[in-house]
């Protein structure tokens, strides 16, 4: 059966905890879904991850959309969520519904993903109403580097801590499906999650979401340019990798590889 938005809001509301993981590629993508996570996050950290970039500023709309179309063609269950890139939203609604749109129409998305609180409402709004389900993002907003002036823990203070919840009632009421929550404290991500109708789900965000997220890239030990005390490596794949390339090299230099078994 497939992930929807109604399986979506049935598991908040009996208690069941949701599973979210990134992927970029058909490959990853049908691992993920052949797993039985719930949903599958085409992020814009693959400006990272895929592309090398410092952050997620530079991927374009262009980008998300060639990514969430091979995702989606290895998907039969998870549903998968686009997000749309720094500056597909900022700028108008006009701009923002186009966007989202072409996310669902060019490349079969199931929802997107926004990051922002309240200076987004009307986007949000708009994109709703042309019938396309819309995941929020608070905490770490990373499109918000420059100004954040770095990944920081956010809702320390009581005014931040405030602001966020405030936030997370303002997105439910504009008509979001569910809240990311990125890097803020366990007990804030609690009380938004009790406060709300619509799951949360978190990163870096502590046990009482109602569901987690990971960059898939991190959890397999692929990506090794940084590692957030959030991260738990369930593999250690870069090393495996650079094992049986190590191993490939040295058979081909000593005439070992190919064999009898792998020639005609
Ligand atoms: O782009 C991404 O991978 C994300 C997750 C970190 C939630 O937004």
């Amino acid at each position: 059966m497939k992930f929807t938005v109604t399986e979506l809001l049935t598991k908040k509301k009996t208690r069941q905890k949701l599973t979210m993981l990134t992927a970029y590629d058909y490959l990853f993508a049908s691992f993920v879904d052949e797993a039985g996570i719930d949903m599958i996050l085409v992020g814009d950290s693959l400006s990272m991850v895929i592309q090398g970039n410092e952050n997620t500023l530079p991927v374009t709309i262009e980008e998300m959309i060639y990514h969430t179309k091979i995702v989606t063609k290895a998907t039969k269950r998870a549903m998968v969520v686009a997000d749309m890139p720094f500056m597909s939203y900022q700028i108008s609604i006009e701009e923002a519904t186009r966007n989202a749109g072409r996310l669902v129409k060019e490349a079969g998305a199931h929802a997107v993903k926004l990051e922002g609180g309240r200076e987004i409402l009307a986007q949000i709004k708009a994109i709703t109403e042309a019938e396309i389900p819309v995941i929020g993002h608070l905490g770490l907003t990373p499109q918000a580097v420059l100004r954040m002036g770095g990944y920081k823990l956010q809702g320390k203070l009581p005014e931040q801590a405030n602001r966020i919840k405030e936030d997370a009632l303002m997105l439910q009421e504009a008509g979001v499906v569910a809240i990311v929550l990125e890097v803020i404290p366990s007990e804030l991500a609690k009380e938004i999650t009790e406060s709300l109708e619509i799951p949360t789900i978190g990163i870096g965000a502590g046990p009482y979401c109602d569901g987690q997220v990971l960059v898939l890239h991190d959890l397999l030990g692929l990506f090794e340019r940084f590692t957030p005390k959030f991260v738990k490596k369930y593999a250690n794949l870069r090393e495996d990798i650079l094992k049986a390339l190590k191993d490939y090299k040295e058979e081909v230099e000593k005439g070992i590889f190919p064999d009898k078994e792998h020639s005609f």
